[in-house]
């Protein structure tokens, strides 16, 4: 098949949905590749870059539109882009169509196969295919630089000759991918951060990325389905925005990206908010296409409040970063082609069955297939927890205590027998043999005992005791090495070999697990 990628017609649009490298991922899945001259240039891709990596270069739109079969785009296509498809084409590009029904109708009239990218749904399988999750980790990343840009301080703090600066302090309001990255850019740029999310599932995450989860003392869990908030009750509200009262003097930039798909996003930071902070604060919206979560915000501006506060709400971040976003975007395409090509023989098996690619289908054969089912998984998921019956506190004790009584009967059942055979065995053993018998079994049982207790996140550095006791190993059986005696010079060669090889596995485990944590 022919993938075409045109030049985007929304103004200031600057990303394309191929590039060279993306390029080169279809055409091995034998794929052959089109794009409008100039389509990548405002990314940073010229023409030749394309016509090194083997795509063609095509001059105009409508000579593109026409030669693909499958045209993959940014941003929803516009009236006259709906006219170039027929029943023929597939387009790939998002779509919003729950917010664009009149446009779902009208390119539906085509014909055409429409995937929407911002469908994909939030499955693991699908993570390499969420467009979305990519446009917002850019989105949170640029929020961080573009308030850095807008607040005239440092984020770390520092000791200098001319005085102390204090760190600034950052509070990031939703820590979904936007704000998780948020989070992870400020954390880095040395500011001290906080962050709210009505998902307390989400505070381990905030945590591990040394934040502060800011915790509201109330009982109420916001987590809906598919990763996604619920909204929260008029009580927590008000809890939430005393939470945020009491921080509005402190913070000096604020991040919101708090959003329930398919809602206007929920005001968060009040003007009188804007009004408690210092002179200098930045507010980023990133929220601000759907209403914004910061009442001054105005779409698509930065504007400065009376009292010095700069609000922004830009809703083009990714764009702002086209060359990055660029890269991301193509990818997620090009895996979400990679599943719409099984056989890599260039032929697209439009696949219903499959969860993502019926997710991500909003028109198909001439049909409108959107909104599309809830995906199996997590289907599955609800039915297996449906037939579990429901157990009270009470139930839930009590089989608890069973199964430890159980779990000592067969403990006492089992010493009962190894007392036996020890006892028989002694009647006939050397006493020799009896005293390191009983050494040897006692190891085996304790050390037993010792692993099967720790957790399987701590058996790495538990191989750090294990070295210890291969070393001493090591130096046993060396001693034993030249004995005289074959076999026993044998049993020492194998200890040697065997507790070595232990010791030099425990090195490279940990040599793994330092880099982990280095800093390229
Ligand atoms: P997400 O759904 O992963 O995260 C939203 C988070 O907000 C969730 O963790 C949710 O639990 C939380 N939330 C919902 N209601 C809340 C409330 N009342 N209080 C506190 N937290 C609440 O969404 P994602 O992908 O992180 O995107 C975040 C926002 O960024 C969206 O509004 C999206 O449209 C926007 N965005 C903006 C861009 C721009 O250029 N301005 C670009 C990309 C995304």
């Amino acid at each position: 098949m022919k993938i075409g990628t045109p030049k985007e017609i929304t103004a200031d649009e600057a990303r394309v949905a191929m590039t060279p490298t993306s390029a080169a991922r279809l055409q091995k899945l034998g794929h052959s590749c089109l794009i409008q001259s100039g389509a990548g240039k405002a990314a940073g891709f010229n023409d030749d870059a394309y016509r090194e990596a083997g795509v063609e270069v095509v001059a105009d739109a409508d000579a593109l539109w026409k030669a693909a079969d499958v045209i993959t785009k940014v941003r929803p296509p516009e009236a006259n882009e709906i006219g170039l498809l027929d029943q023929s084409k597939t387009l790939i590009s998002f779509f919003y169509p729950a917010q664009n029904e009149a446009l779902l109708a009208d390119t539906n009239s085509s014909k055409a196969t429409l995937l929407a990218m911002d469908m994909v749904p939030r499955i693991s399988r699908a993570q390499k295919m969420d467009a979305l999750s990519s446009m917002a980790n850019i989105a949170g990343y640029r929020a961080v630089i573009e308030a850095g840009n807008n607040f005239g301080r440092f984020f770390t703090g520092q000791i200098t000759a001319a005085g102390k600066v204090p760190p600034a302090k950052v509070l990031v309001i939703g820590a979904g991918v936007a704000g998780l990255s948020a989070i992870g850019t400020a954390q880095s740029l040395g500011a001290i951060v906080r962050a709210f999310d009505v998902r307390p599932e989400v505070a381990e995450q905030i945590e591990s990325m040394g934040a502060e989860f800011l915790f509201l003392d109330f009982n109420e869990d916001g987590a809906g389905d598919g990763g996604y908030a619920a909204p929260s009750s008029p009580e927590f509200r008000e809890k939430q925005l005393a939470c945020f009262r009491e921080q509005a003097p402190e913070v000096d930039i604020v991040i919101t990206t708090a959003l329930i798909p398919g809602r206007d996003a929920p005001k968060l930071w009040l003007e009188d908010m804007v009004k408690l902070m210092k002179p200098g604060s930045v507010i980023v919206d990133l929220a601000a296409e759907r209403g914004g979560n910061c009442d001054l915000t105005q779409m698509d501006k930065k504007i400065v409040s009376d009292n010095g506060v700069t609000v922004i709400g830009y809703t083009d971040f990714p764009s702002r970063m086209a060359a990055q976003s660029s890269e991301l975007y193509s990818t997620n395409i090009a895996h979400m082609l990679a599943d719409l090509t099984p056989e890599k023989d260039g032929q697209i098996n439009h696949n219903m069955e499959d969860d993502v690619i019926r997710g991500a289908t909003a028109s198909h054969a001439g049909e409108i297939t959107f909104p599309p089912p809830p995906p199996k998984v997590a289907a599955i998921a609800k039915q297996t927890a449906a037939k579990v019956p429901e157990q009270t506190p009470e139930e839930i004790a009590a089989a608890e205590a069973l199964a430890a009584k159980k779990a000592g009967w067969r403990q006492i059942g089992l010493l009962c027998v190894g007392a036996a055979f020890m006892w028989l065995l002694g009647n006939y053993a050397p006493a020799s043999f009896m005293q390191h018998f009983i050494v040897f079994v006692l190891a085996v049982f304790i050390g037993f005992q010792v692993i099967w207790n720790v957790s399987h996140a701590l058996h790495t550095p538990l191989m750090a005791v294990t070295n210890a006791i291969s070393g001493i190993i090591i130096l046993g059986a060396l001693l034993q090495l030249d004995s005289g005696n074959g076999v026993v010079t044998l049993l020492a060669g194998i200890s040697v070999l065997i507790a070595s090889i232990n010791v030099v596995g425990g090195f490279m485990v940990t040599r793994r697990m330092l880099q982990m944590f280095q800093k390229s």
